[in-house]
Order: structure tokens, then C-alpha cells, then sequence
């Protein structure tokens, strides 16, 4: 028997995202400072056993179906391929959200553990924007890990973009016309106060609304058909079709309404929102002795306090004190 991973406002949990690392090999402006962060220790990070036991947990009692893994940096984590076919192995869709970056050489071996897709992350095409952005001149690098994921049948791969104001905010056209080419499914976010260096603010993000305009002036963008569920971006069908668009309005549009989602950080804190300003400790009740049912008791009372949204526009919103890049994108 399963117990739905409920809340008070009557959504339910079957989507887990599942931090590996914190750690990153990009250092994008927008997310973390030139010298990175103070990393987890490996004894406070989840071993792949204890990973898989959770997610089997979640699995088995709690109803989840879909299991996508971040960072960080997924790609960092040594026993990634290892913990992918395990999960595969329970019969749950499996994902991963990435930075692409050296999964030329993992690809194959991913998609052949049954990993089904891929999301990475590409604010920009131009070698000179990247290098800005994340501070690495690693653009090709990232190019060649998504050939490499469409190649191993990683997809469909969609394509995550953060535009800033003032260094790739012109761009927007360009990438998606790029992705189009290639044939990516490129979304637009805007930016979330999630960032380390708490540098975030509401007038210097690029909104929805400003991305829509940029592209309406080369591309028609008319609202996709099917409907939209959980899912976070809105999709429009670029030039009739059947190529796509999407535009994560976070901030200006939440939709926390329809959220499905539920987070496991990489030192197995459970998190009910991006947002949440408590976890539940996981690997402290599994390091004790307890049981699955006690594990999975713990878990859906950490549902019970989600919020109704995150409330970035309330005058008493905090930003959380985990940054993305701890709590998984
Ligand atoms: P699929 O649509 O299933 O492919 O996945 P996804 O879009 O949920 O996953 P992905 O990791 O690619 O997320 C894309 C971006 O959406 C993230 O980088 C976040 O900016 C945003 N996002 C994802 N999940 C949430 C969420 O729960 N809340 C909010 N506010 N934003 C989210
Ligand atoms: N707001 C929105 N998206 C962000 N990402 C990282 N930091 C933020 C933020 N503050 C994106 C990355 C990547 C995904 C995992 O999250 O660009 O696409
Ligand atoms: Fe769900 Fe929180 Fe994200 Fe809103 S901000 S969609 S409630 S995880």
C-alpha cells in the first residue's frame, strides 16, 4: 500500500528531484562566486546506497513515478551511472538535469543504464557570453556532451536558458533559433532569488513578458495545444510548429499551484519546496537505525508543511540559505 506524499492545499508528490552533488565545475554568475562554496563534506553526503534506499522508499511507499537528478553538477558524481540503472530498475521514469559538460563521454553509458532524457543548461551559443557567464571558456565542451545525448537517444532534450540583463538579454532569438537547428526544445527561466551571493533583484530580471517580446518580432508564437499539467514552462509552437518554446515564469507567473514536486538534497535533507525554509532529515534517521515505514512516516509529515507558494512577492519572503546549486535546480 502507498501513502500519496500530500499536502495541506491538496497536491500530491510523484515527482522527486534528487540532488547528487552541491558541487559544480561551471561557476556561473548568477548562481555562485568565482571561488565556489564551502562543498559538503563526503560524510555528510549521501552514499549511492543510501540514495537508492530513499529513492526506493519513495518508490515503493510514498507513490513517487518520476525521478530526475540534479546538482550541482549531476555529472561530478561518481556512481551516477550506478544509481541511474538502480532506479531505472524500479520501474520509474528517470532524468537528468545537467550542465552538459563532459557527457561525451557518459552519455552512452547512461542512456544504456535507462536513463530516458536529458535537461541541460545553455544561457547562450556565443564562446565569448559563455566564458562570461559561467567563467569557463567551456562552450564547445557543452556542445559536443549534447550531440553526444541526442547520439545515445537521451531525449527529447530540452534546453534550459537564464537570460541577464545586460550580457545575454539581446540573445534570446539567436539561441532559440539555434536550438531549433539542432533539434532542441529551448525554455527561457527567469531568475530566482536562489543565488548565493543573495545579489538577486525583482527589476533586473529579465521577465517572461520581456522574453515573449523579444522573439515575437522574428518568430509567431502562438500558444501550444496540449495542456500543461505540472509541467513548469508554458509552451508556444514556434512558426506553426512543430518546433517549440517554452517560458518558466517562476516569479511573475508561479504556478505552485500545480506543483508535483518534492526535493532530496545530496546530505538527504527532504525538501517540500525550492523555497522551504525547513528539511527534514533523512540520512539522520536512516544513520540511526530506522526503518523504511519510519523513513517514509518522516517524509510525509515534511509534505504536510509546504507552503501554498513561495511567496517571492511578499514582503516578508526570505530567501532560503541553501543556494540553487544545494537544493537542486
Ligand atoms: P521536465 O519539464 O519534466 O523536463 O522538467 P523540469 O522543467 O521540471 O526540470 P528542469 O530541471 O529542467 O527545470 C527547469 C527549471 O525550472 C529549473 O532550473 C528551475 O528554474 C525551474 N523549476 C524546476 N522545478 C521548479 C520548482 O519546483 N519550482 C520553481 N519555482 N521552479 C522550478
Ligand atoms: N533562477 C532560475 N534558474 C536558475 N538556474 C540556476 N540558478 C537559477 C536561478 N537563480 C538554472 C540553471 C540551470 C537550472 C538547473 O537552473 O541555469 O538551467
Ligand atoms: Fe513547487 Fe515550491 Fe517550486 Fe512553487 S516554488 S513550484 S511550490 S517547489
Amino acid at each position: 500500500m502507498t501513502t500519496p506524499l500530500a499536502d495541506r492545499f491538496g497536491r500530491v508528490a510523484t515527482d522527486l528531484r534528487v540532488s547528487l552533488t552541491d558541487r559544480c565545475n561551471l561557476r556561473c554568475n548568477y548562481c555562485m562566486p568565482a571561488e565556489g562554496l564551502d562543498w559538503l563534506p563526503t560524510e555528510q553526503t549521501l552514499t549511492d546506497d543510501e540514495i537508492v534506499r530513499l529513492i526506493t522508499i519513495g518508490v515503493e511507499r510514498l507513490g513517487v513515478r518520476e525521478v530526475r537528478f540534479t546538482g550541482g553538477e549531476p555529472l561530478l558524481r561518481r556512481g551516477l551511472v550506478d544509481i541511474v540503472g538502480r532506479t531505472h530498475a524500479l520501474g520509474v521514469e528517470t532524468s537528468l538535469t545537467t550542465n552538459a559538460l563532459g557527457l561525451s563521454r557518459t552519455a552512452q553509458a547512461l542512456a544504456d543504464a535507462g536513463l530516458d532524457r536529458i535537461n541541460a543548461s545553455i544561457d547562450t551559443v556565443r564562446p565569448e557570453t559563455f566564458a562570461t557567464i559561467t567563467r569557463r571558456d567551456r562552450l564547445q565542451d557543452v556542445i559536443a556532451g549534447l550531440e553526444a545525448a541526442k547520439a545515445a537517444g537521451l531525449g527529447p532534450i530540452k534546453l534550459n536558458a537564464v537570460l541577464l540583463r545586460g550580457t545575454n538579454d539581446d540573445q534570446a532569438a539567436e539561441l532559440l533559433r539555434w536550438s531549433i537547428e539542432h533539434g532542441y526544445e529551448l525554455r527561457f527561466i527567469e531568475q530566482m532569488p536562489l543565488d548565493a551571493q543573495h545579489d538577486w533583484s525583482r527589476a533586473e530580471m529579465v521577465t517572461a513578458d520581456e522574453i515573449f517580446d523579444q522573439l515575437t518580432p522574428e518568430f509567431t508564437l502562438t500558444p501550444h495545444g496540449e495542456p500543461r499539467g505540472s509541467a513548469p514552462a508554458e509552451l508556444f509552437d514556434v512558426d506553426g510548429g512543430p518546433a517549440t518554446v517554452g517560458i518558466i515564469a517562476s516569479v511573475t507567473r508561479p504556478f505552485c499551484g500545480d506543483c508535483d514536486r518534492v526535493r532530496l538534497t545530496a546530505d538527504g535533507q527532504v525538501r517540500n519546496c525550492l523555497f522551504a525554509r525547513e528539511e527534514s532529515d533523512l540520512r539522520g534517521a536512516l544513520r540511526s537505525g530506522a526503518t523504511d515505514e519510519e523513513i517514509a512516516g518522516r517524509w510525509v509529515v515534511a509534505m504536510r508543511g509546504k507552503r501554498a507558494g513561495h511567496g517571492i512577492d511578499d514582503v516578508t519572503f526570505l530567501q532560503p540559505d541553501r543556494p540553487m546549486s544545494a537544493i537542486g535546480g
